[in-house]
């Protein structure tokens, strides 16, 4: 199967006219009164609930078609939908081009408009799903498709401006002329932040190179484009698109974070923040960069801190060392001088990684409050890499929001480049700790079970059923059934270093195909039940909510695809 030969590829339906602004720097705006920040005790965002009760109902139809057409075998599925609320998530895991390409594929799997799945795949599956969240190169791959209207990968392939990844972003044109330009351009960009009298670190430069490939469209390649206004594109006005989730971890200065003390930061076109009990706050995105206290203003107050380039560069800040170690002979010399200037605090060298979130919203002073919590009693804000933690498929928020499935597309690099369970594992285990304690994760076996049982070769689902959940949680049924998607070679070796930073476009759409055969078994070959059974696994939770008994069917599908407790450790 070659992407050339695929049957159709339409024209280009990018979304850039937005009015927004050019540049970079945030703006002065006058404060709004009354607090910016609300306690993760509220539950969700407003807006985000809003958002979901509209989406919802649009989901559900979509979902009606897709359990139609799946060929569930003696499953009335008006009959279900009736009673039954089942919803989805989709999470993509990081990996750099990796991972946002094979995600690609994938993703174009349970796209409907997709022509190649058209009643193959899992199209419908995207349609149907209420949240999509991505972190490090999955957060290219969704803030990119987000912002961009939520194009097909068919109008993706049909041009040549957005995903150019045949130079990398260091040197970005053919002509070194226009390389040299447009770091120009970065330069003054981050400067004029800088001036406005703001911290910056070598996020804002990554995040505005990475721009020039993700949000090629916009003008002034995003400069000014707020994820915020994400939600005024047509997919999201008309509750079409999943709502997005953009990942990344919090690291205080000069420490290292695993799995067992990071805070999941959760990046949304309305607010960022975590509901771990390290922070359990959440800030208006719109304001970031004003200066508050224990959620107030207290000073100044900005908008546009909050560009979409730079939260995908938070995202995947892991990327920054790249800007300072390798092929540094295509960045110009005043750049460098410009880092090197960055890097002559010592602080600076130890926390390359760091994206600096300054004023930090979160801030409380000793008169306002408590302190209690080192992130609020620190004057900046330091995200760092989504994956950074090992949990390197970004589930937490989605986990906090009672699905009923969550499909985990594993890109990872853990062994020769290939996932072997990692970053489940990583989450599975954080439920055993203070900072995870709230969020249930089903059982997942170890590395080696993963290998050994082929666990990463074909589609798993773990926790098939909830009544084997009560020693983790009481809320049973708001655990989902995770459907784990593991990268793996079909027609192509996809196992790529996270640092290639270029893919010619051959090569590029060869990474695309594999992810697209990983996520419909091989175009659905490899067994024609697929479909059926994915539907299984998502209807899976609201059954057993409502005491039905299982299809013979799902209960095949139940055999082929759950796994059932066995373990086959090696060491
Ligand atoms: C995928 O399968 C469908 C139906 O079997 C077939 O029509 C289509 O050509 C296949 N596409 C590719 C690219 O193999
Ligand atoms: C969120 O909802 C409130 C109340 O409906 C509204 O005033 C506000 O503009 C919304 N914010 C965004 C970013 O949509
Ligand atoms: C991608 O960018 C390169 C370098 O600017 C250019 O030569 C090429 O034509 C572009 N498009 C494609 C499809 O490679
Ligand atoms: C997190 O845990 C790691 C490993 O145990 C430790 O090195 C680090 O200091 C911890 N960081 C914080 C902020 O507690
Ligand atoms: C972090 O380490 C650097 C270099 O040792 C030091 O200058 C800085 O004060 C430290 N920062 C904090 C917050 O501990
Ligand atoms: C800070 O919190 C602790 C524990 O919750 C409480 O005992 C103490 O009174 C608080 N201090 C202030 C100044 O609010
Ligand atoms: C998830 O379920 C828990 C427990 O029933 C509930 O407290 C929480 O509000 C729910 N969260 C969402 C986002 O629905
Ligand atoms: C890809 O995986 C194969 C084994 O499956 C290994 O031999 C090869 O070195 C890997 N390639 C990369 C770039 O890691
Ligand atoms: C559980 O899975 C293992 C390995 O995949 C298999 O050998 C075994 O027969 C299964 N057990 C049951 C009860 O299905
Ligand atoms: C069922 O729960 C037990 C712990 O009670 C656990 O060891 C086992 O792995 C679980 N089985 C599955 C299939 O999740």
């Amino acid at each position: 199967m070659k992407i050339s030969n695929w049957p159709c590829l339409l024209m280009p339906t990018f979304w850039w006219n937005l009015s927004s602004p050019a540049g970079y720097p945030p703006q002065t705006v006058t404060c709004p009164s009354g607090p910016l920040t609300r306690s993760a005790s509220t539950g969700l965002n407003p807006n985000e609930s809003s958002y979901m009760e509209s989406r919802y109902a649009v989901a559900k139809e979509n979902l009606r078609t897709y359990l139609n057409s799946a060929k569930l075998e003696d499953f009335n599925v008006d009959g279900f939908l009736m009673d039954a609320n089942p919803t989805i998530g989709l999470a993509f895991s990081g990996g750099g081009y990796r991972a946002q390409l094979v995600g690609a594929g994938e993703y174009a799997a349970l796209d409907s408009r997709t022509c190649v799945t058209n009643g193959v795949g899992l199209g419908g599956i995207l349609q149907s799903s209420n949240y999509i969240a991505g972190l490090s190169g999955g957060a290219w791959l969704v803030g990119s498709l987000v912002s961009n209207n939520l194009f097909t990968i068919d109008n993706m392939l049909s041009q040549d401006i957005l995903w150019n990844t045949s130079n990398s972003v260091l040197d970005f044109y053919d002509n070194l002329l226009e390389t040299l330009e447009m770091w120009v351009l970065i330069a003054l960009q981050v400067e004029s932040k800088e001036d406005e009298g703001f911290s910056v670190s070598i996020t804002d430069f990554w995040g505005r190179a990475l721009s020039y490939q993700q949000l090629a469209f916009f003008p002034h390649e995003g400069a000014g484009f707020s994820f915020p206004k994400v939600m005024e594109v047509p997919v999201y006005r008309d509750f079409y698109a999943p709502f997005p989730i953009l990942v990344a971890d919090g690291r205080e200065p000069n420490t290292t974070i695993v799995n067992l003390n990071s805070t999941v930061f959760e990046l949304t076109p309305f607010e960022l923040g975590s509901g771990d009990p390290s922070l359990e706050s959440f800030v208006q995105v719109q304001y970031l960069g004003s200066e508050l206290d224990g959620g107030f203003p207290s000073g100044r107050c900005v908008n546009g801190f909050d560009n979409a380039g730079f939260f995908i560069g938070t995202s995947s800040s892991l990327f920054n060392e790249i800007l300072i170690t390798i092929n540094q002979e295509y960045i110009p010399v005043f750049l460098q001088d410009i880092i090197e200037e960055v890097l002559i605090n010592p602080f600076e060298k130890l926390n390359v990684d760091v994206a600096h979130y300054s004023p930090n919203p979160f801030y409380v002073s000793g008169q306002n409050g408590n302190m209690s919590s080192p992130i609020e009693a620190s004057e900046t804000l330091f995200l760092v890499d989504g994956g950074e933690d090992g949990q390197n498929v970004p589930l937490v928020p989605l986990l906090r929001r009672n699905l009923s499935a969550v499909f985990a597309f594993d890109n990872s690099a853990d062994e020769n480049n290939w996932p072997d369970g990692t970053a489940l594992i990583s989450t599975y285990e954080r439920q055993f700790t203070p900072q995870g304690g709230d969020i249930a994760f089903p059982y997942v076996p170890g590395q080696s079970t993963f290998i050994n049982l082929g666990l990463t070769s074909k589609p798993t689902f773990f926790g098939c059923d909830a009544s084997n959940l009560t020693s983790l949680t009481a809320d049973i049924y708001n655990v989902p059934v995770v459907i784990y998607i593991a990268n793996r070679a079909f027609s192509f070796s996809s196992n790529t270093s996270t640092f290639q930073l270029e893919y010619s476009i051959p090569e590029r759409n060869a990474m695309i195909t594999n992810g697209f055969e990983v996520a419909s078994r091989m175009n659905g070959t490899l067994d024609e039940e697929w479909a059926a059974c994915v539907g299984c696994a998502i209807i899976r939770r609201e059954q057993e909510r409502m005491n039905m008994v299982q299809t013979e069917q799902c209960k095949k599908c139940f055999q082929e695809y759950c796994w059932n407790g066995t373990v086959y450790e090696t060491s």
